[in-house]
């Protein structure tokens, strides 16, 4: 027996009113899809996982990748007709979870729970349904003397169908066989001449297989997302269940309603976030570590006693005891070593520095690979670009860097010299040594006089 997944996902999503295909819109930095997709993982029963893509297709497949198979549905005309697409990879006995690319709320316990209701009940079809106060824009779930009949689109309602609270969530669990031979059954005569998958309900029923509802509680996981308010009440759900989770394993968040973590984010204790702060994709925040306010750390692991202020960080590292900001930029794989400062508007980029390196001020260091105790001052900055091509700077242990240098790579400073201030240097500086690469300064005397600059006279 084997146990498919099938996520619709090749709608245009007109209701959004905007360009980018619907399943591929973020919450909290993560496209809708990734979420169902990571959620069916995570549930670990099911044996593979089919997507069906069309509508700009290839921004959905960048999001997933090769953690799915693909089914292309090349005209959007209905749910019945894409879920049809798939007839020629589900070719085992078994049964089929469907689910619709737009409900990136219904996590991994949901899948798992309606799962288990569908085998224990020996279901050959299985509709999660729920509850909704305003069913408005749903399919309604028609019964029968408390037996599941049909499903019913809102735009094929009569007026008292639409007063039924129980919606369609858009989930289904199926034997595979049923499926594809009640769908050559489905016709497009309907309100929005779509072959709906809706319409297998009635059909099934009508053979007389074992049909029923499974009733989710939390109605709020069933949300669809059609538009861009639906997306924001979704994601500020999300943003409130997550932060919740981490302040209660001792996460501290002032102002936890400007704080975004996204879900993929592991903070460990004792960190306190501070408002206006996003942390999403695959970051770290390790113990005692002080982010925010105003910052944004995407894809980066931040080390234990940090504290950032702020600023940005992209894909980066910033290890144990070091201070970051306010206003600095690390990027591209900077990787800032222990007990460093990386102070106010310096960018830090594909670089790495050793223990006790300060940078305190403007400065930008850029292809630069920096040792331990190294001081860039004021100003300096990593010359790693001729307007065509990026060079290396390598900079050793013990080096002082005066402030407003101008290091022009590829070069290589090395262990404990000294940079004179205000100094372009284009020719490697070998140990122990002190460089100038600057003018001389020449004091003209008696340039002011009787109250009148030189120039001024007469
Ligand atoms: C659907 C259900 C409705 C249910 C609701 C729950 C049908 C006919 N209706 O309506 O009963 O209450 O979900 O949210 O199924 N898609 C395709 N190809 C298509 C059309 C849609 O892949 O030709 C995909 C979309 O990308 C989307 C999903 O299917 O991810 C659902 O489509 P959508 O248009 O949002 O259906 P609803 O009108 O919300
Ligand atoms: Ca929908």
């Amino acid at each position: 027996m084997k146990k498919y997944a099938i996520i619709l996902a090749a709608g245009k999503g007109t209701r959004m009113k905007t360009e980018l295909p619907k399943c591929a819109y973020p919450l909290l930095k993560k496209p809708m899809i990734a979420y169902i997709v990571e959620n069916l993982y995570k549930s670990t029963v099911i044996d593979e996982l089919i997507t069906v893509v069309g509508h700009k297709k290839q921004v959905i497949k960048d999001i997933l990748n090769s953690r799915v198979s693909y089914a292309y549905q090349e005209e959007q005309l209905g749910t019945g007709h894409a879920v049809m697409m798939c007839k020629d990879q589900v070719t085992e006995p078994g049964y089929t979870i469907i689910l619709p690319g737009d409900m990136p709320l219904i996590d991994e316990l949901v899948i798992k729970e309606a799962i288990v209701y569908h085998e224990k009940a020996k279901n050959d079809l299985t509709v999660v349904s729920t509850n909704l106060a305003d069913p408005s824009g749903y399919g309604r779930i028609i019964k029968k003397n408390n037996q599941l009949e049909a499903i019913i689109e809102e735009k094929d309602a009569t007026d008292k169908q639409k007063e039924i609270n129980e919606v369609n969530t858009g989930i289904y669990i199926v034997d595979n066989k049923l499926l594809f031979s009640s769908l050559d059954k489905i016709s497009n005569d309907n309100a929005q001449n779509e072959y709906y998958l809706t319409d297998i309900v009635k059909i099934i029923k009508k053979d007389n297989y074992k049909i029923s509802t499974y009733l989710l509680k939390k109605s709020f996981k069933a949300m669809g997302i059609n538009d861009l308010y639906a997306l924001s009440q979704a994601e500020s759900i999300l943003r409130h269940e997550i932060n919740k989770k981490f302040m209660r394993s001792g996460v501290a968040m002032i102002n936890p309603d400007t704080i975004t973590i996204g879900d993929n984010v592991l903070i460990e204790e004792n960190v306190t976030v501070s408002p206006n702060t996003y942390i999403t994709g695959n970051s770290v925040i390790k113990k005692n570590a002080k982010v925010g306010p105003s910052t944004e750390i995407h894809n980066s692991k931040i080390g234990e006693n940090v504290t950032v202020k702020h600023s940005l960080i992209y894909n980066s590292e910033v290890k144990a005891n070091s201070t970051v900001g306010p206003f600095a930029h690390l990027r591209d794989g900077a990787v800032i070593g222990e007990n460093n400062r990386i102070g106010n508007f310096v960018e830090i980029k594909k670089s790495s520095t050793g223990d006790f390196f300060k940078a305190s001020h403007l400065a930008y260091v850029g292809d630069a690979e920096i040792g331990n105790d190294v001081n860039f001052g004021c100003g300096s900055i990593t010359v790693n670009y001729d307007g065509r091509n990026k060079y290396k700077t390598q900079i050793g242990n013990d080096v002082f860097v005066g402030c407003n240098a101008n290091l022009i790579a590829p070069i290589i400073i090395d262990d404990n010299s000294t940079i004179a201030a205000g100094s372009t240097l284009d020719k490697n500086v070998p140990k122990d040594t002190l460089a100038i690469a600057r003018s001389y300064q020449v004091n003209k005397e008696n340039y002011f006089k009787n109250g009148k600059r030189y120039k001024d006279k007469k």
